[in-house]
C-alpha cells in the first residue's frame, strides 16, 4: 500500500460518478441530489477555481480508489470541513483511508495553514468513527438526527481536530 494525493481533475470524473451512484457511497457520505456526470463535472471545476475547496483523488499503489475532500476553507478563522470515501469495497479496512486522512490533514494545517479541521458523521458508520478517531479527531457534539439514512433520521457526529493534535 502506497497512499498519495492527487489534485482532482476531469480525469477523475468517470469513477467518482460510477461511485456516487454506489448505494453504500451514498449512504455514507449522504449524497443529496441524483448524481451525473453533468454535476460531477461542476464538482471538480469548483474545486480547481474555488480557493474555499481542496479536493483531492486517493490513489494507492498508481489506483484512483476515492477522494478526500477539504471544503468550507474559512480563512479568516482557518477552518476547513473534511470528507473522504473510498469506491469500491475491495479497497476499504485496509488502512488506506487512514493514510489519505493523515495526509489531507497535513495538507490543512501545512500548506493552509489552518488551525482546525472537521467534519460531520452518521453515527452508524463505526469504521469511519474509527478511523477518525485514530487520526486525532475528537467528538465535539451530537446532532440529533440530522442524518437522512435510507428513509431514517439519526443522529450525526461533529467531530474536529486542532492543528497539533494528530498522533505522532
Ligand atoms: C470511511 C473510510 C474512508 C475509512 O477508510 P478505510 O481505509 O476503510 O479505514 P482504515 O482501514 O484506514 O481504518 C479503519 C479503522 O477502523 C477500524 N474498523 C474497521 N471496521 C470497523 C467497524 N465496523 N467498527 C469499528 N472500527 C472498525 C479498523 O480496525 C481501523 O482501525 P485500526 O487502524 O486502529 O485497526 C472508508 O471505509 C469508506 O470510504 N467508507 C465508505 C464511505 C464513507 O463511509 N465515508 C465517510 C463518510 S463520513
Amino acid at each position: 500500500m502506497t497512499v498519495k494525493l492527487e489534485p482532482l481533475g476531469p480525469a477523475h470524473a468517470a469513477a467518482m460518478l460510477a461511485w456516487m451512484q454506489r448505494d453504500d457511497v451514498r449512504d455514507d457520505v449522504g449524497v443529496a441530489s441524483e448524481p451525473t456526470m453533468e454535476r460531477t463535472l461542476a464538482f471538480i471545476d469548483r474545486a480547481l477555481t474555488d480557493d474555499t475547496v481542496a479536493a483531492f483523488a486517493i490513489v494507492d499503489d498508481g489506483a484512483h480508489v476515492g477522494n478526500v475532500v477539504l471544503d468550507r476553507v474559512d480563512r479568516r478563522v482557518g477552518t476547513a470541513r473534511f470528507s473522504i470515501y473510498l469506491g469500491a469495497p475491495e479497497h476499504r479496512g485496509r488502512g488506506v483511508g487512514r493514510a489519505a486522512t493523515r495526509l489531507a490533514l497535513a495538507h490543512a494545517f501545512e500548506a493552509l495553514q489552518l488551525q482546525k479541521v472537521w467534519l460531520t458523521v452518521h453515527t452508524r458508520n463505526t469504521r469511519a468513527i474509527t478511523a477518525y478517531a485514530r487520526e486525532g479527531f475528537r467528538v465535539e457534539g451530537v446532532l440529533r438526527r440530522e442524518f437522512l439514512l435510507r428513509g431514517e433520521l439519526v443522529d450525526a457526529l461533529y467531530m474536529g481536530v486542532l492543528r497539533g493534535e494528530q498522533p505522532g
